[in-house]
């Protein structure tokens, strides 16, 4: 079986930065699952398909023709959808907006199943999501639930999207935040809920180094 660090949490947790640098640490293959909820909901715009139309969702999430490519010396591999760079097109709040609409879907979660569970390759993988430890890797080695305050959260995603030259608001992404942990908590499918044997962190006062070590500390026993 091949082993599997899933960490789960709400958006501005770490749970991104913490899973890169994890798995460049222990040399294992890294699943953004946020970024297919995000690359389907793109597609749909490109598409002209409504957030709505679940059966038009089901068909681009299944056949999302996406590449991840590790540049050399860049921390962040690019991403290309049908041929087109959208490395930073999909980081904006409003593509995590329209995510977070497409992934409360169940039959759209179900079309990105397979391909998730197809980063599972030797010698491990750490996967970056909502759902990894309660429902895409029900079995995975380790399983974390990085938590913060919403306050906290708002200020890292700011800080992120800053030094990202994207434009940002504090206020609004608070207001954002709390609206898109709502409906990640609340909804019907897969909601967004520590796995009961999930290892939670509560990272409001750690530095990134302080959760890196307590993960990886985790991961040693
Ligand atoms: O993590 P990220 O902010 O990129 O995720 C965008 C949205 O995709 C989340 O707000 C959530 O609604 C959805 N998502 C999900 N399940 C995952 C990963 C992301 O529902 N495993």
């Amino acid at each position: 079986q091949i082993p599997v660090v899933a960490v789960d949490g709400p958006s501005g947790s770490g749970k991104g930065t913490i899973c890169r640098l994890l798995a460049q640490k222990l040399g294992w293959h890294l699943l953004d699952s946020g970024a297919l909820y995000r690359l389907t909901a793109l597609a749909a715009r490109h598409h002209g398909v409504g957030l709505d139309d679940t059966e038009a969702l089901v068909v681009l999430a299944g056949h999302l023709d996406v590449q991840f490519v590790a540049a050399a010396g860049d921390d962040e591999v690019q991403i290309i959808l049908e041929g087109e760079e959208v490395t930073l097109a999909i980081r904006t709040e409003e593509m995590g907006n329209d995510a977070s609409v497409v992934a409360a879907q169940g039959p759209v979660r179900e079309a990105l199943l397979s391909r998730q569970r197809d980063f599972a390759q030797l010698p491990g993988l750490v996967a970056d999501g909502r759902d990894m430890g309660t429902v895409v890797f029900p079995e995975a080695t380790l399983k974390i639930y990085l938590d913060a305050s919403a306050e906290e959260r708002a200020r890292r995603r700011y800080n992120q999207l800053i030094s990202k030259g994207l434009g940002a608001s504090l206020e609004v992404i608070l207001d954002d935040i709390r609206a898109r942990d709502d409906r990640d908590m609340n909804r019907a499918v897969a909601p967004l809920k520590p796995a009961p044997d999930a290892i939670t962190l509560d990272t409001t006062k750690m530095t990134i180094d302080e959760v890196l070590l307590a993960v990886l500390d985790e991961a040693r026993h």
